[in-house]
């Protein structure tokens, strides 16, 4: 359910300047704040436009209409109080969120809850757990070598977008990972292509959730998001059917399911399950690291300093071999461009939960069924937090200090903290060091960049750019 028209998206700021670097964001948005239609067309197409000055500031506030409420928590103890004290009140995923993805999703760890959530949590996150990495991590310097060897043979000048290559290299990388060895680049395309198509047809609002029903309603099945829901189950089924009759195990995500299945019955895994759990992790670990990805090409190509750092980093710690999973703990200043990545532009940059009961936040009373949002976006750029909000810095993230508690997490927080956490960060700064070994990036000509998030947060139009070698 959508109106279709438009409206005028917030200018976007960005400056650059001699050893600084204001990457791209959209102007705080201005004007009468109950214009709710305003709000309502400029949210679908991006609701990071929405904020205005004082929203990125440490405070909670509250927009009510329509019988409906939408509490926005950015203060770090009230933060603690949703995400983790009273977390049993506050585990449901926005309707919008539920709603969106279910079609594609089922009963997956991302937006499931209950008992369903409480029993997969622990199977899902010791799959990926970080003790698993070095089983993995072959993938991630297999695929990003074999992406080194293609960009090597592309004609100078030549324009790639750099959102489509990365998230071709996470995709094979998660591909394989998930599904084993011999899943293909053709398959892992087709499930990329399927959640793409995917993601342009669903809404990132539930009108049906305003209108008075407190789980929204399931978005309607058109014939593309039925084409997008087949191509991915296709593809998934196959695999999951090939590894529940095999009788040897390949040691791939989907096998060391299927295995939990075989030796605890009770759990209850058929084949729907297993195609859920499987999309879930492919769907939440493959488009969040590409987005990290591409958001750190653009800042380096902005940052001549920055990047210069961090080649020398990469020289200096594995001079002219590939880089591997064990140099991932030496290159800090590659962490930090990572880290610092994620605080500006984080893949999922509104989270939002759905109260159970009643409950107050901060001095706002919350209405059962109202929705909560905490966004990394706001937290990240709050200027009583963060000396330069808005600036590319990564030395901020050097040296044994961390941020203060519950200031930055682009992973989430709490029991629902993504359960890949340390799958992609190690694979973003194994694949990010790989590439930069030897080559660099730069804008296409007359390049402006937007960022937008719906379901994650995206540059619009892709990231156009040009490949160079070292
Ligand atoms: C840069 C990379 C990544 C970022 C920034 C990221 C971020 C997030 C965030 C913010 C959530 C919670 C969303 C919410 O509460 O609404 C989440 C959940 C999740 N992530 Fe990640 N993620 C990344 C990579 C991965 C990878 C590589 C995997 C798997 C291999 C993964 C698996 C999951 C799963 C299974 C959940 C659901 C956890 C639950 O609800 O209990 N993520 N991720």
């Amino acid at each position: 359910m959508h109106l279709s028209f438009r409206a005028t998206p917030p200018a976007i700021l960005e400056t650059m300047g001699h050893g600084a670097f204001e990457p791209a964001h959209p102007a705080p948005m201005t004007g009468p704040g109950r214009d709710y239609l305003r709000l309502y067309r400029l949210a679908r197409q991006d609701y990071l436009s929405v904020f205005r000055e004082n929203d990125y500031h440490t405070r909670n506030s509250q927009l009510r209409g329509f019988g409906r409420q939408l509490v926005t928590v950015n203060v770090p103890d009230d933060i603690k109080y949703v995400m983790v004290t009273r977390h049993d009140n506050f585990e449901r995923k926005a309707p919008a969120m539920r709603r969106a993805l279910e079609h594609l999703l089922g009963d997956g760890l991302f937006i499931s809850d209950g008992e369903t959530w409480k029993c997969r949590r622990p199977m899902v996150a010791d799959i990926v757990h970080k003790g698993r990495i070095p089983q993995f991590s072959r993938h991630m310097e297999e695929v990003s070598q074999a992406l080194v060897t293609r960009w090597a043979g592309l004609a100078p000048d030549v324009t790639v977008d750099a959102l489509a290559e990365m998230g071709g290299l996470t995709a094979e990388i998660i591909a394989r990972a998930v599904f084993g060895d011999d899943i293909g680049p053709d398959a892992a395309n087709e499930v990329v292509c399927g959640f793409t198509s995917f993601q342009s047809v669903v809404d990132n609002i539930n009108l049906a959730y305003v209108a008075g029903f407190d789980n929204g309603i399931p978005v309607v099945k058109t014939p593309r998001l039925r084409r997008a829901i087949r191509r991915v189950r296709a593809v998934i089924d196959r695999v999951a059917a090939n590894h529940l009759g095999s009788t040897h195990g390949d040691g791939s995500m989907m096998d060391l399911l299927v295995r939990r299945q075989k030796k605890n019955p009770e759990l209850g895994l058929d084949l729907a399950a297993l195609r859920n759990e499987a999309a879930t992790i492919f769907m939440a670990g493959q488009e969040t690291t590409a987005g990290t990805l591409t958001w750190i090409w653009y800042l380096l190509a902005h940052a001549p300093w920055a990047e210069e750092a961090l080649h020398g980093e990469i020289d200096r710690v594995c001079g002219t071999r590939t880089p591997t999973l064990q140099d991932v703990a030496s290159l800090d200043y590659t962490r930090a461009v990572v880290e610092e990545a994620l605080r500006l532009y984080p893949p999922v940059p509104l989270l939002g939960r759905q109260a159970r009961e009643a409950d107050r936040i901060g001095g706002i009373d919350v209405l059962p069924a109202g929705l909560v949002t905490i966004s990394p976006w706001l937290m990240h750029r709050n200027p009583d937090i963060w000396d330069r909000p808005h600036h590319f810095v990564p030395e901020r993230f050097l040296g044994p200090g961390r941020p203060a508690p519950y200031t930055y997490f682009p992973f989430a927080i709490g029991p629902r903290i993504c359960a890949g956490l340390q799958f992609g960060l190690t694979e973003t700064i194994l694949c990010l060091a790989i590439l930069a070994q030897r080559f660099r990036l730069r804008m296409a000509p007359g390049v402006r960049v937007r960022p937008a998030a719906r379901l994650t947060l995206r540059p619009v139009g892709g990231m156009p750019m040009t490949v160079h070698s070292r």
